[in-house]
């Protein structure tokens, strides 16, 4: 998937250790369908060279040769205008704290911040990814800035925790390049979902047998994942409860971690009171072992299993759905069924069984921990496919019918 296809960015970079990360960005733009210009403070060009980021752009550097902002490679001789007109965003990364400072003041001294301040701001976004030590970041000065520069248009893309090159850890380091990534993917979707809460649960459940074995299944958690990046990159606040999987969380999105379909609707009840819509793409186990055993069960030497007596598990999906705020449409709520045959005939009954508006089935040994998969819209009008696509795209898709559905985009 090429998510970025079509777009043209700036990347500036100004000075700071962090230059070392804008080279691998600078690629997974370009790997994402993006064309990209680099220009460089002169401060920028002590950490990485120009030769570096040429090469891994295609094209050749502006600006730290010439730090006046004259350009003779341009006809006209106005880099600025140029190079930001045809730009879809202007990304700094790294956004030292120097240069926050000098964006602040409208200062044009060098090219970079020259073609900040000559951008349309209407058109043109400016992305910048702070770096810098831990007490240049918490200082006064620098929080002022950050809050000035996002009132005047500029979007902060926030920064990582950690062991820092000064050899001091805390807060200010340079976001990952995957991270300012995801976060340069999120900002160009279309906010259908801005100021809504959307609470997610994905992956398996493990329901315990002994302290050494337990009952779970193939879900790896990957299309809720997917739903709650993109419901987050619509400009939802999300919620995830995610059963035992081994997936990164997306960006911005807060996740509550549990084990058993118990530990699972303790978490989502609370949640679901504050939200206003819900997805339940969790593959719960239908049933728990009736009591766990406190200590590993041994084989007996009679060659037969030990009997295991089950209780059924709460239903997540349908407590939530038919309490007060799901029964009254306030909170929207969405189901998924997992099927191996007769999909949409299950789905419906399904849907109408859980007393969901929507529910979405798809055919879970095809998509079992893959990326990609198909799903199938039913609602009380009828069905709807969305063909095969990876679950990023399809789950970008389900935001999209969520929210015409709640009428959030309108
Ligand atoms: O009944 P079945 O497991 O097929 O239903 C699937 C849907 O119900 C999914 O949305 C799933 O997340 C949800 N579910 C639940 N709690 C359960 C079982 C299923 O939330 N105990």
């Amino acid at each position: 998937m090429t998510d970025l296809a079509g777009k043209h960015f700036v990347l500036g970079l100004s000075g700071g250790i962090a230059c070392y990360k804008a080279a691998e960005l600078c690629r997974a733009l370009i790997k994402q369908g993006a064309t990209v210009q680099v220009v460089m403070t002169q401060a920028a060009g002590q950490f990485i060279t120009p030769v570096t980021m040429q090469a891994l752009s295609n094209r050749p550097v502006f600006g730290s040769h010439d730090v006046s902002g004259f350009d003779a490679r341009e006809a006209n001789g106005m880099p600025h205008i140029n190079l930001s007109r045809e730009a879809d965003a202007i990304i700094v990364a790294p956004c030292s704290a120097d240069f926050m400072a000098k964006l602040l003041h409208g200062r044009a001294d060098d090219l970079l911040s020259l073609m900040c301040l000559a951008r349309p701001i209407g058109q043109v976004p400016l992305l910048l990814a702070p770096a810098m030590n831990r007490e240049m970041w918490a200082h006064p000065a620098t929080q002022r800035n950050m809050a000035q520069l996002t009132a005047d248009g500029a979007t902060i893309l926030g920064v990582g925790s950690g062991f820092q090159a000064c050899g001091e850890t805390g807060d200010g380091r340079m976001l990952e390049p995957p991270e300012l990534l995801e976060d340069i993917v999120a900002f160009f979707q279309p906010k259908v979902l801005a100021g809504r809460r959307v609470l997610v649960t994905a992956g398996p459940t493990w329901e315990s047998i002994d302290p050494v074995r337990g009952i779970t299944n193939l879900s790896s958690g990957k299309m809720g994942f997917a739903i709650a990046r993109a419901a987050r990159e619509a400009g939802a606040e999300v919620t995830l409860v995610a059963g035992p999987v081994h997936l990164p969380t997306p960006r911005g999105v807060r996740r509550i971690d549990v084990q058993s379909a118990r530990d699972m609707l303790a978490a989502t009840l609370p949640c679901a009171e504050q939200s206003d819509v819900f997805v339940a793409t969790a593959a719960v186990a239908d049933w728990r072992p009736a009591s766990t055993a406190g200590e590993k069960i041994k084989k007996d030497g009679s060659g037969h299993m030990p009997q295991l007596q089950f209780t059924e598990n709460p239903d997540i999906l349908a407590t939530v759905a038919q309490s007060p705020r799901g029964a009254s449409g306030a909170l929207f709520c969405v189901g998924f069924a997992a099927e191996s045959h007769d999909l949409e005939a299950h789905a419906r009954a399904k849907r109408v069984r859980k007393g969901v508006p929507l529910l979405v089935g798809n055919i879970g040994p095809a998509t079992f921990g893959a990326d990609d998969n198909a799903l199938l819209l039913v609602d009380a009008q009828g069905t709807r496919e969305l063909a095969r696509a990876t679950k990023l795209e399809l789950a970008r898709k389900l935001i999209a019918e969520i929210s015409t559905r709640t009428g959030a985009g309108a």
